[in-house]
């Protein structure tokens, strides 16, 4: 028996089982990751500085000019493969619920919908009195140089994602209940790096990792797939409905 195998035998007995995702889900759809050595965001550290809710505030001008290419080539991407298994398996009822950090909403495109983006999402934007827009009106603002782009009642808009700085959505409660309900946690994607989001695999009861590198996680694991998620993801789809 293999390790793919092994997560496979996991996934039948399990009763409850929770998906978290990272960026490394959406690698496959071409958009970058965060950490991984050249490719990742975060190697250009100013990013950090730059997403995060004091620099919305105070320069809102460098905030949208900087971020609006890098959020219109998130709302661009299509789902791939790692996403289109994971809706599967939540329409089968194989997957209870689906955590992710990604904010490009190419989960809910590929059809999953128990599922809690606790990073926020890029297909709504809102002001502190409660209207909601959605982001292309956001970005049609900004491109028209309206900076910070303005709600009806003439306060800013914001996009309705964590910025570095934000409290946690409601969302991420939501998200450790579930993880403490599941009795399988299966990571995809993620070098589980970031707090409080890196603290969910501790409360699972069973955790198993499909992820191209090693993570800090990996010596909890009960199974560790090395590799891309869609070819992953799409193996452990056919053997499970081989039966
Ligand atoms: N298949 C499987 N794993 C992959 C693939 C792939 N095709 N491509 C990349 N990976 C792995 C990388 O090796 C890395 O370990 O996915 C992981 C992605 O980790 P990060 O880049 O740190 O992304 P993530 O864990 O989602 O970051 C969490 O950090 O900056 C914040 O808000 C941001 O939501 C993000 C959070």
């Amino acid at each position: 028996m293999d390790d793919v195998d092994r997560l496979v035998e996991l996934m039948k007995e399990a009763d409850y089982i929770v998906v978290l995702t990272g960026a490394g889900v959406s690698t496959e759809s071409g958009l970058p990751d965060f950490r991984s050595p050249t490719s990742g965001l975060w190697q250009d550290e100013s990013l950090m500085e730059l997403l995060s809710t004091e620099t919305l505030t105070s320069d809102p001008k460098r905030f949208f000019e900087r971020t609006l290419p890098l959020l219109e080539l998130l709302t661009e991407a299509q789902p791939n493969a790692a996403h289109r298994v994971l809706a599967r398996w939540e329409e089968r009822g194989l997957v209870k619920t689906l955590i992710t950090q990604n904010i490009d909403s190419l989960h809910y495109e590929a059809g999953s919908r128990q599922l809690l983006e606790v990073h926020g999402q890029l297909r709504t934007a809102s002001c502190s009195c409660g209207a909601l827009v959605s982001f292309s009106q956001l970005v049609a603002k900004v491109r028209k140089k309206e900076i910070p782009p303005r709600c009806a009642c003439g306060a800013a808009l914001r996009p309705d994602v964590v910025l570095f700085g934000d409290p946690m959505p409601a969302s991420f409660g939501q998200a450790i209940g579930e993880v403490e309900r599941s009795d399988l946690l299966l990571v995809v994607g993620s070098s589980l790096q970031v707090a409080p989001v890196a603290y969910l695999p501790n409360m699972a009861r069973a955790m198993a990792i499909v992820n191209l590198t090693p993570t800090v996680a990996d010596g909890e694991a009960k199974v560790v797939l090395r590799g891309r998620a869609g070819e992953i993801l799409s193996e452990l789809d056919d053997r499970l409905t081989r039966g």
